[in-house]
């Protein structure tokens, strides 16, 4: 069965361009960024392993750990990370999976045979320190992912993670938050000295520091 949000992620051994991680313990108490990619040597691929690496700093912010997986071999993953160099004038700086025997595919049901018998379609697991899956995000391979709703996510995520406040539709950082159904408004008055009540249901406050 697929995974569901507030499932754990599964715990595996795999063999990286990072040497060999146990994944639990490689995110100890980190938030993390699980993604497929279809295969190595493709156009897409090859943006977004890039794109990545550029954002390096933007997830070290958030305290995310990345890590990408295909059904590659380690071989065939260290002869294409030149490429992304290349193209990308930057350098692969997370590990990439080596997952010829489709264990994390599996465990992440990352192949959608409907899709392809033999690639990981475009999956994403946001994990939080937790061990639980807050997202997960599916795209078929001719569709890039876009990088900057990743982190827009991951701040959401850990907006809610560390206050009772979720955002709304389009919601950018800085952007006013929606206080939880969870708080009264009584509470939230209390609480909060710019509470803005749009309805009894939707009250707006500053996003929390
Ligand atoms: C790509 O990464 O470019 C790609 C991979 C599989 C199918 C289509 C595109």
């Amino acid at each position: 069965m697929s995974l569901r949000l507030g499932d754990v992620a599964p715990d595996f051994e795999a063999q990286t361009t990072q040497g060999t991680i146990k994944f639990h313990e490689w995110l100890g108490n980190s938030w993390g960024m699980l993604f497929s990619h279809p295969a190595d040597f493709t156009p897409v691929c090859t943006t977004e392993l890039g794109r990545t690496a550029l954002l390096k700093g933007e997830f070290e912010k958030r305290n995310v750990k990345v890590i990408a997986v295909s059904v590659d071999d380690l071989e065939s993953h260290n002869r294409w990370i030149p490429d992304i160099n290349e193209v990308n004038n930057t350098e692969v700086n997370f590990p990439i999976i080596a997952d010829a025997d489709r264990n994390v595919a599996t465990l992440y049901d990352m192949i959608h045979p409907n899709a392809s018998e033999k690639a990981t379609v475009r999956s994403v697991f946001v994990i939080g320190p937790d061990k639980k899956v807050k997202l997960t995000l599916t795209y078929p391979a001719s569709t890039g992912r876009n990088f900057n709703e990743l982190l827009r996510v991951i701040d959401s995520l850990q907006l809610t993670a560390n206050s009772q406040v979720a955002t709304p539709a389009d919601w950018k950082a800085g952007d006013d938050v929606i206080v939880v159904p969870a708080v009264s408004t009584e509470d939230a008055q209390k609480k909060y000295d710019d509470l803005r009540i749009v309805k009894p249901y939707l009250r707006y406050t500053a996003q929390p520091k």
